[in-house]
């Protein structure tokens, strides 16, 4: 396999739509060299890359986050597992607060949220006169709130 990669193939292997890649390429997330076409060719490591920032991405970083912790990375070699692991780690407790936010979202769909509707028969128990108001906008027993 070739060592260079277009970005067709780079799309291919990370299931990234093109348009993404340009556009992450553009925010200065992944870099490529011109082939003497003109046309992008990237270095095989930056499938990495790619998959970091989708990651990222889903455990709620922003892009310019992802761009700040991409930039810690060493820019004149490859990256090796200490790298990365040096970037990961910071992450658990931000892994671990997403992971209790979906295990809410997943039991609360049945049960009385906290939001405000007032529309569920449970409702009635769990925020009697939409108690939860109190402590602020949204959905209160979802974003960690305890129902008292
Ligand atoms: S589900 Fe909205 S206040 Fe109970």
């Amino acid at each position: 396999m070739a060592e260079l990669l277009t970005i067709g193939e780079l799309s291919g292997r990370s299931g990234v739509a093109a348009s993404a890649l340009r556009f992450y390429e553009d925010r200065g997330l992944i870099a490529s060299e011109r082939a003497g076409s003109g046309h992008r060719r990237y270095a095989r490591e930056v499938l990495r890359r790619v998959a970091f920032i989708v990651f990222a991405q889903r455990v709620g970083l922003t892009l310019d986050e992802i761009g700040e912790e991409l930039r810690k990375l060493p820019g004149d070699r490859v990256p090796k597992r200490r790298d990365w692991a040096r970037l990961s780690s910071p992450w658990r407790a931000r892994i671990d607060e997403r992971i209790a936010e979906l295990e809410r979202l997943r039991d609360g769909l049945t049960e009385c949220i906290g939001c405000g509707c007032l529309s569920l028969d449970r409702c009635r128990l769990a925020n009697p006169d939409d108690r939860a108001a109190r402590r602020g906008a949204g959905p209160r027993y979802w974003v960690g709130d305890m129902r008292s």
